[in-house]
């Protein structure tokens, strides 16, 4: 664990108990709501945490807001803060499947923003019995804002500092925007279930769950439609690697490399994951190639290279069917371009090649270099295939590229001589094509 997220935990954790400590003293729990509504009220919210559902990127939904929300309209910030602290136990933590700080974290985490948004409550409608009126309905929803935002904030804060190189932003847009919307919902629904528990029983509030049950179910659908796509590209991307032993799991692990140079240039969020199913799918277009050629121990004759040199602009044509897959084309058809020009299909110089092609290229390289194929047994290590691509950096890579593979962890202990100190200009095309024949028994990246 790193300093700074032990850091966090620290500060969050210790804000957590100011909170609670704060919001028991200063506001007691309003009239007419007890130990025994507290303790209903804790119920309804462990009910509604036991089951979360685990989005992509870690964040964990539970619709135990609901409760927690009720309880500090009705009883206050106190009842609120006390709530979510005992209210938000799950399984996983009592199944020990979190470590204790984890599990420290994530309740301090909903406590802090239970307290504040309980105070907002109270703010805007006033302390008093629970009333229904349009101040009370707009404190709940401003309360209910409150909440998410600083909780949205807390969780994705650690979760950035966990998954080094990601950013607190890329993690905001994409998990959290995904739920945003059904969550600000949850606040006029916590608000009918404290009208409901106040003018007609607590027992009537427990009828939410119904509706509660639904919006999970409704989450855990979205999670698992995408589960479902991943799972069907992988076996798309293992047919490629089936079809030649010697590339087997090249696909993941240049799909693994791709996204970490991605979160060194700070890639959003969407940019990621066109590296994920970009990095997975950039050789499909070698299931048209010929196994007599694509096996093939030997240098590949002229015709030979030309039809393995086809492979971009097959696997292109293959995907563009899939709408989903649409901003993964130009990763698939511009991977084999080189810096300088000489690459293939298109021949595209330096920035005109899309960024994603430019980051995947290095990690293709870096990957067939340091792993046995057929013509070269014996791989290459970490440190040479490093000093290959500062080599062609340039020539066949993007010098800025190569600068943030040298970041990743893929070559963190390996010594590295870095950038040449003067910039090697783009040489022409015939002068490339020169070098670039000179240089065929060393770098390049295989077929
Ligand atoms: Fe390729």
């Amino acid at each position: 664990m790193s300093t700074a997220l032990k850091v966090l935990i620290l500060i969050v954790a210790t804000a957590s108990v100011t909170a609670l400590a704060v919001a028991t003293f200063l506001f007691p729990l309003s009239d007419g709501f007890g130990y025994l509504d507290l303790a209903f009220w804790t119920a309804a919210a462990l009910a509604t945490s036991a089951a979360p559902v685990r989005l992509p990127r870690g964040v964990f939904i539970a619709v135990a807001t609901c409760p927690i929300l009720a309880a500090s309209f009705l009883g206050g910030p106190a009842a609120g803060a006390w709530v979510a602290l005992v209210g938000t136990f799950e399984l996983r933590e009592l199944n020990g499947r979190i470590p204790w700080y984890g599990t420290v974290y994530n309740h301090a985490a909903t406590v802090v923003p239970a307290a504040i948004g309980g105070t907002v409550y109270l703010a805007l409608a006033g302390a008093g019995p629970f009333e229904a009126t349009p101040l009370t309905l707009l404190a709940a929803v401003a309360s209910g804002l409150s909440f998410f935002a600083i909780n949205s904030v807390l969780v994705s804060a650690a979760i950035a500092l966990r998954e080094e190189g990601a950013s607190l932003r890329s993690i905001l847009m994409g998990d959290w925007a995904i739920v945003a919307s059904s969550f600000v919902a949850l606040s006029p629904l916590a608000w009918l279930m404290a009208l409901v528990s106040v003018a007609v029983g607590e027992w009537a509030a427990l009828l939410f769950g119904l509706p509660l049950a639904t919006t999970r179910g409704a989450y855990h659908r979205v999670v698992e439609i995408r589960d479902m796509f991943t799972q069907t590209i992988r076996s798309l991307a293992s047919a490629v690697d089936a079809k030649d032993t010697f590339t087997a799991g090249h696909s993941r692990r240049v799909q693994e490399i791709s996204i970490e140079i991605g979160r060194q240039m700070r890639c959003s969020e969407a940019e990621v994951e066109a590296l994920e199913w970009g990095g997975l799918l950039h050789d499909i277009g070698k299931i048209g190639v010929p196994d007599a050629v694509l096996l093939k121990p030997e240098r590949l004759t002229r015709d030979e290279r030309i039809i393995m040199n086809m492979h971009p602009v097959k696997g292109e044509e293959i995907i563009k069917p899939v709408k989903r897959l649409a901003p993964e084309l130009p990763i698939i058809r511009h991977h084999h371009e080189w810096y300088n020009g000489s690459g293939y299909p298109d021949h595209l110089v330096g920035e005109a090649i899309p960024k994603l092609a430019r980051i995947l290229h290095v990690a293709d390289a870096f990957e067939a270099m340091t792993a046995a194929r057929p013509y070269r047994m014996t791989p290459l290590t970490a440190e040479q295939a490093m000093a290959e691509l500062r080599k062609y950096a340039g020539v066949q890579f993007d010098p800025v590229m190569v600068d943030a593979f040298a970041r990743t962890k893929y070559v963190v202990d390996v010594p590295d001589a870095g950038r040449p100190p003067m910039a090697r200009p783009i040489p022409l095309l015939v002068q490339a094509a020169a070098m670039r024949a000179g240089a065929q028994g060393g770098s390049s990246e295989g077929h």
